[in-house]
């Protein structure tokens, strides 16, 4: 059974914007791109950084020798760390698309860029995760 964590307000995350939630022990960032909204799990894929911190931005495009085109500005997430640039709609990182995001039971551990389902309850942006996730307390 899936399990529906309240995580923000609508409106609380404006387009081009994110938030930071901790659920359980779980540290998701919800991104809002163009008005809609994406929530993926706070550990890089390459070496465990807190990627959802990173600049959101643009990148540059495939393009010919000495042409250089700029664009999916706002749809891009630059992790601190060495920079693996992440396409916020999708979760794949830009250079290899072979290196696909799984949407997959929450890890503790895992090494993935994990994204979760975020949906709307009447104003509450909640996040869809596949279990209850752990807590601290007993
Ligand atoms: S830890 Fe994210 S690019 Fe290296």
């Amino acid at each position: 059974m899936a399990y529906a964590h309240p995580v923000a307000k609508l409106g609380e995350i404006p387009p081009g914007g994110r938030k930071l939630v901790t659920v359980g022990k779980i540290q998701l960032g919800i991104f809002n791109v163009g008005g809609e909204f994406f929530a993926y799990r706070n550990i890089c894929p390459h070496a465990g950084a807190p990627v959802c911190v990173g600049r959101i931005s643009g990148t540059t495009l495939p393009s010919p020798v000495y042409e250089y085109a700029y664009g999916h500005e706002g749809c891009i997430l630059r992790c601190p760390w060495h920079g693996w640039e992440f396409d916020l709609r999708t979760g794949e990182h830009l250079v290899d698309p072979e290196t696909k995001l799984k949407r997959i039971d929450v890890k503790i551990d895992g090494e993935a860029l994990e994204k979760f389902p975020v949906e709307r309850a009447g104003d509450t942006l909640q996040v869809i995760l596949p279990t209850a996730p752990p807590s601290d307390g007993p």
